[in-house]
């Protein structure tokens, strides 16, 4: 007999070691190898828990390491006794620490291992176990690709003459297995000082639009086509796009989203070649087997009123969209 459902929390805990992850496992006196993971308390969150555990079983305080995207859930069996079986709901959480991170553990253990992913997977019996090395290493690769890429965009200032654009780069943000991504057309004054997309006036009237359309924000990957801002919010030039190119398409080949939202005439003409928006906003497009909706940039509903209710109807299209696509559960 099986009984439902307890809720724990994990952390799979790696360092990079020659841009691979090594992954930290502790060892249960019955012999298997475990990650840090255990009950949820009573009013606690799920990453609290996760953070608890991980500084009780290994010692690693990792309150500033924690991925802040990063979830997987799973359910795995243990035996409760008397022949009988418990549920248990795990969600983990990754966490990267230095290579100098000392580990430390409890008396529930009785040593510990840092593995490679394929020495893991050999040594590791459970199917959710292998589950969540699989789903964290793929979205560790995909964060290292990303900071490479990311590092490579920033320095795009130093290698062109003249740059006139601002040499803030501001970032794309969200889960790297976001399965809706949104592209705009460059950061704003606020975006640059912040060296975030989105948080400005548009930023807002974003999210409210992303929440209208049965998605969070913070659920979705959001970048621009350019992303360095323009002074005085010009639209930035085809040399500019141009120099910026590569980086919007090989952000879009790591998340491998399954839909891709172009916001505004920037982004519709710079993925697709659209020349005009007003016509084509509020409908779906496919192109070499990835999946876009167009719609009209915030921005255009922020500065003119009557474009409100036109981007309104668009998310509410998009809406339709990501239930018919079931893209609705992260
Ligand atoms: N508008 C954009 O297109 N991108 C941002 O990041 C912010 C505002």
């Amino acid at each position: 007999m099986v009984t439902t459902l307890q809720h724990d929390a994990g952390m799979l805990v790696y360092k990079m070691n020659k841009s691979v992850p090594v992954f930290l496992f502790l060892k249960r006196r019955e012999g298997w190898l475990d990650i840090t993971k255990g009950h949820i308390k009573n009013g606690e969150g799920k990453a609290e828990a996760a953070l608890r555990e991980a500084l009780e079983e290994s010692g690693l305080n990792l309150a500033g390491s924690i991925d802040r995207y990063f979830r997987c859930s799973t359910v795995y069996e243990i035996d409760a006794g008397k022949g009988k079986k418990e549920e248990k709901e795990l969600t983990v959480f990754i966490a990267e620490v230095g290579s100098a991170a000392k580990v430390i553990i409890s008396n529930e253990h009785t040593g510990y291992a840092w593995m490679s992913y394929r020495d893991a997977l050999d040594a590791i019996k459970s199917g959710w176990q292998i589950g969540v090395l699989q789903c964290a290493y793929e979205y560790i690769m995909r964060k290292a690709r990303m900071s490479e890429l990311n590092a490579e965009y920033s320095s795009l200032p130093s290698s062109i003459s003249p740059w006139n654009l601002s040499r803030v780069f501001v970032p794309g943000e969200g889960p790297l297995n976001a399965k809706v991504m949104f592209v705009g057309q460059a950061p704003g004054a606020q975006e640059d000082a912040e060296r975030r997309p989105f948080i400005g006036r548009s930023g807002q009237l974003l999210s409210a639009l992303i929440r209208s359309s049965g998605l969070k924000r913070e659920d979705t990957y959001i970048t621009s086509v350019v992303q360095f801002f323009p002074p005085k919010n010009r639209i930035p030039t085809d040399k500019e796009i141009s120099a910026c190119r590569s980086f919007l398409h090989r952000q879009i080949d790591i998340i491998k989203p399954r839909l891709v939202v172009l916001l505004g005439a920037v982004a519709a003409k710079e993925v697709l070649g659209i020349k005009s928006i007003s016509s084509v906003h509020g409908t779906m497009l496919e192109k070499d087997g990835v999946s876009y909706f167009l719609s009209l940039h915030p921005a255009a509903a922020v500065r003119i009123k009557s474009n409100m209710p036109k981007i309104e109807e668009d998310f509410r299209n998009l809406g339709k969209q990501i239930s018919s696509m079931g893209l609705q559960d992260a």
